[in-house]
C-alpha cells in the first residue's frame, strides 16, 4: 500500500483543496490529510477546528471517504515517516505557489528525502485561497461556495468571538 500526505493549513479547507485531495486519492491506495502548522500565517480556526471541518468534508464525498485527517504536531517530515507516506501531494493554482511550495519541496527532501508531487488544481479554483475566503468572510460577503457545507457558518462563528 502506498501512502501519500496532503499537508497544509487548512484554515479553513476550501473547495480547492477537497479538488486536490480527490486527486491524491485517485494516484494514491491511502492519503492522509495532515493539518499543519505554517509558521509565516497566524490562524483563524484552532487545530481542532480545521480538522473537524476538514473531517466532515472528505468524509461527505465517496471518493474521499477513507481519507483521514491528523494534525501534524511537529515537523511535516517526521509527521510523513510516522505515517510511512512515500509523499507529499501539493495542489498549484499557478506559477506563484510553484515559488512558495519549491523550497518547501527541496527542503523536505534534504531533511529525509521526502518527495513532493506537485498537482495543478481545476481552474474553477484557481482563485480559491483560504486567505481571501477569511478576508471576504471577514467583510460580511459570501464564502458558501468556496467552501465545502458547514465551513461557511464555522467561519462566521470564528470571526464573531
Ligand atoms: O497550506 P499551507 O500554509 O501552504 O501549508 C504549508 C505547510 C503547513 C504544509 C508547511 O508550513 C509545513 O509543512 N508546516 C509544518 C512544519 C514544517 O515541517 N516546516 C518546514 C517546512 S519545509
Amino acid at each position: 500500500m502506498t501512502t501519500a500526505v496532503c499537508p497544509g493549513s487548512f484554515d479553513p479547507i476550501t473547495l480547492g483543496h477537497l479538488d486536490i485531495v480527490r486527486r491524491a486519492r485517485r494516484m494514491f491506495d491511502d492519503v492522509v490529510v495532515g493539518v499543519a502548522r505554517n509558521a509565516s500565517k497566524s490562524a483563524l480556526l484552532s487545530p481542532a477546528e480545521r480538522v473537524g471541518l476538514a473531517r466532515a468534508a472528505l468524509e461527505a464525498d465517496p471518493e474521499t471517504a477513507d481519507v483521514r485527517v491528523e494534525e501534524v504536531p511537529g515537523l511535516l517530515v517526521e509527521f510523513c515517516r510516522d505515517v510511512g507516506a512515500v509523499a507529499v501531494v501539493k495542489g498549484l493554482r499557478g506559477g506563484a505557489d510553484f515559488d512558495s511550495e519549491l523550497p518547501m519541496a527541496l527542503m523536505n527532501r534534504h531533511l529525509t528525502g521526502l518527495e513532493t508531487v506537485f498537482v495543478p488544481g481545476d481552474q474553477r479554483y484557481a482563485h480559491v485561497a483560504s486567505s481571501l475566503v477569511k478576508d471576504i468572510a471577514r467583510h460580511g460577503g459570501p464564502v458558501d461556495d468556496l467552501v465545502p457545507p458547514g465551513v461557511a457558518d464555522a467561519l462566521r462563528a470564528a470571526l464573531a468571538r
